[in-house]
């Protein structure tokens, strides 16, 4: 049952990971947090947490951690996830995301783990013309979405052998910080546009660059559906409850359901921030044009409802975090 869980948290250092566990931890959980620390920070860990400093490419280490700990759900989301860069190291990519996966339903096996929730990527829709449900067929186009694919496959197959349910949640954009104070985005190597305009936004000089303006979109530019970082830590809490009482696997999108084109997350920070200089960059590769989330599903089996639904609050929850962590550089 849910309520006697010991979860353990793959990638539970980085962004969305320490969201989930100061939840879960909010929640009387206990939880054990395993990362290597590649794109994740000590800042970031919960001390009500037990960290385990590991790699999921370590089987034994991952095995030896699940066994001892008698842990019963886990939460994974380590992986890479910069897009660019899963195109030049294809290998690389493989072996952590699709790899790690691997090894880790391979350490539940013969084990008390009964529940994995697994962060997957809406990237994994390919080109859809807007709004899309789970029930689309995946077509990845980057080489990320594809190791988050085959990741979902791996747990899929391997669900039914060692027996435990999955939550497959296919995030779309995730943005914004903790209203606590204590957590948000660090890493800014992955390319996230919201993060983006948040460094920018303790720029002297802020410069913004925008991918594209000649997709086949409202505006020219792409469109995605951006969730607060919140919201979705609270889907993992109602996902893993729903997927151990009802003894049922699911798959689930977590969006809002709304598109916005970069462009106009951009004019929002425009009113935020004076003096910036907007840049029109080349398409980047493989990117997708336009695509928001079918929320009906997220909605009618968990029963959720979203507490941070609003784009510019979102924005300005991200500067607040990054002013926090930049203070030398403040300047708005
Ligand atoms: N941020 C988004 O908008 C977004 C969208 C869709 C899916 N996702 C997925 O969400 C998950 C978390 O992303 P995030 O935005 O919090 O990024 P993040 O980089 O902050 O978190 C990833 C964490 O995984 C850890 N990690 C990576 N490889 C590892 C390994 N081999 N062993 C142990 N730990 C490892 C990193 O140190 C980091 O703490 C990822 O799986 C990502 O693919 C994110």
């Amino acid at each position: 049952m849910y309520n006697k869980n010991k979860i353990l948290i793959t990638g539970g250092a980085g962004y969305i990971g320490s969201h989930i566990v100061e939840l879960l931890i909010k929640n009387n959980k206990k939880v054990f947090i395993f990362d290597n620390l590649i794109t994740g920070y000590k800042k970031l860990i919960n001390k009500k947490a037990k960290f385990i400093r590991g790699d999921i490419k370590n089987l034994s280490k991952l095995s030896k951690t699940i066994k001892e700990n008698n842990i019963n759900s886990v939460i994974h989301l380590a992986a890479y996830l910069n897009i660019n860069e899963s195109e030049k190291y294809k290998k690389k990519y493989y072996k952590n995301n699709v790899g790690g996966t691997l090894n880790l339903v391979k350490a539940c096996r013969g084990t008390n783990v009964k529940n994995i929730v697994f962060s997957s990527s809406c990237s994994i829709y390919g080109n859809t013309k807007g709004s899309v449900d789970e029930r689309k067929k995946p077509n990845p186009k980057s080489y990320y979405a594809f190791t988050k694919y085959k990741s979902e496959e791996i747990i899929k197959k391997y669900s039914k052998k060692y027996n435990f349910r999955y939550g497959i949640l296919r995030y779309f954009n995730v943005a914004g910080a903790s209203k606590s104070g204590k957590i948000g985005e660090i890493e800014k190597s992955h390319g996230h546009l919201i993060k983006n305009l948040a460094i920018q936004s303790t720029k002297l000089n802020p410069k913004v660059n925008i991918f594209g303006n000649n997709y086949n979109t409202r505006d020219g530019t792409c469109i995605r559906d951006y969730i607060h970082v919140s919201d979705l830590a609270e889907i993992h809490i109602l996902a893993l409850k729903k997927i151990s009482n009802n003894k049922k696997s699911l798959i689930l999108n977590c969006g809002y359901g709304k598109g916005y084109s970069v462009k106009e997350i951009v004019d929002i920070f425009l009113k935020i921030k004076k003096n910036v200089v907007i840049r029109y960059q080349k398409k980047r590769r493989n990117d997708i044009a336009h695509i928001y989330a079918n929320i009906t599903k997220l909605k009618k089996i968990l029963k959720w409802k979203p507490k941070y639904n609003n784009i510019y609050l979102i924005l300005k929850s991200a500067i607040k975090w990054e002013k926090k962590i930049n203070k030398k550089f403040l300047n708005v």
